[in-house]
């Protein structure tokens, strides 16, 4: 059968991650201006399927795309310009129709960062698409998977794998990489191996500016240069605290990293704040609560108003009856999401 009238699908559901040293800054096509860590989560998921077949009309990518069952124009528009790029790789992209429908296993308006787990997903699709229509095997499936999940979303390329993972090169990690992410875990203390990340929604809906729009802000940011040298001595740091289970040293670098991720939104040419007074009170109880209890709860932040609280799993009885009786109530609707470190993609 020729390329043209195969038929083929494929149907992964892969995972959202919260970066402890943080992405912020790109260079070329998709490349990062600095090295960062994150861990996977388990609860915040795209599943995506995946479907080719005959094309009817003319040249180009042919593509139906359904978000939550429902055709989604806009989604559709963004989409187009990453899978004429993935064309360059995956050829068939441009002999077949494409259909493709998404979901999310979390709220799309909830504000939780969905990139990460969109993108991951269409990667990781393209990947078993392309070893179906070819017959060919990728010489290393989750490494391509990763290079075209960050030309989707930076982000997203950590998270094709479960666990910790670190995305740019570093001088201290061999075999790190600006194009790939690479999975940390055998050199994760077990201190830190089951960790929790209870996301609570500050604010519901759309950011008022977007993390690509943030990240090209840094272009012209007078704290650019200082920034990125701090995010790659604090990859090498957290390494190195990640592998001894120093989680007082994990606290103290995580939250420092949040913050410092907001003090540039706050001290771009043009500023812009993304927390709201809910983010702060938040805050400043996880401060109280770590001081009163000597429980290691901390936080750190995305590009948006919502708090992630981390902790390790064996103090999440203590820290969910925090949440429930001081947290809820600076919440949205007290909506919050509980994840823990995910395993990975899943092929469905
Ligand atoms: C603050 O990966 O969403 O969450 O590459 O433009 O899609 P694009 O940006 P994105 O940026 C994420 C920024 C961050 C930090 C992080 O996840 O490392």
């Amino acid at each position: 059968m020729s390329i043209q009238e195969e038929t083929a699908s494929v149907c992964w559901k892969s995972p959202s991650n919260i970066a402890l040293v943080k992405y912020w800054g790109k260079r070329g096509e998709q490349l990062p201006a600095n090295p960062s860590i994150s861990f996977t989560l388990d609860q915040a998921t795209t599943e995506t399927n995946f479907k080719v077949g005959p094309k009817t009309e003319g040249s180009g990518i042919s593509l139906d795309f359904l978000f939550e069952n429902q055709k989604n124009p806009i989604f559709e528009e963004k989409l187009m310009p990453f899978l004429e790029k993935a064309s360059r790789d995956f050829a068939w992209l441009n002999d077949l129709h494409i259909e493709i429908s998404s979901s999310n296993t979390f709220p799309h308006s909830s504000g939780i960062a969905s990139s990460a787990s969109a993108y991951s997903a269409m990667a990781l699709c393209l990947c078993s698409l392309h070893e179906k229509i070819t017959g060919e095997k990728l010489e290393d499936f989750f490494s391509t998977a990763s290079y075209w999940a960050r030309i989707g979303s930076g982000s997203a390329c950590r998270s094709v794998y479960g666990g910790y993972n670190l995305w740019g090169s570093t001088p201290f990690l061999e075999g790190s990489s600006d194009q790939v992410a690479v999975n940390i875990d055998h050199l994760v203390h077990h201190n830190f191996k089951d960790f929790s990340d209870t996301i609570l929604i500050i604010e519901k809906g759309k950011k008022a500016v977007s993390s690509t729009a943030g990240h090209a802000l840094l272009k012209q940011h007078p704290f650019a240069g200082t920034r990125y040298h701090l995010a790659a001595e604090n990859t090498g740091k957290l390494l190195n605290i990640l592998k001894a289970g120093d989680l007082d040293g994990f606290i103290h670098l995580v939250e420092a990293e949040a913050l410092m991720l907001h003090a540039l939104m706050m001290t771009s040419p043009t500023p812009f704040i993304l927390m709201k007074p809910n983010t702060l009170a938040v805050l400043e109880k996880i401060k109280d609560f770590r001081n009163q209890t000597g429980l290691h709860l901390l936080f750190t932040l995305d590009a948006g108003a919502n708090v992630h609280l981390l902790n390790p799993e064996s103090e999440d009885a203590k820290i969910q009856e925090f949440v429930k009786n001081e947290l809820i109530g600076f919440c949205q609707n007290q909506t919050y999401f509980c994840n823990h470190i995910g395993k990975g993609p899943e092929l469905k």
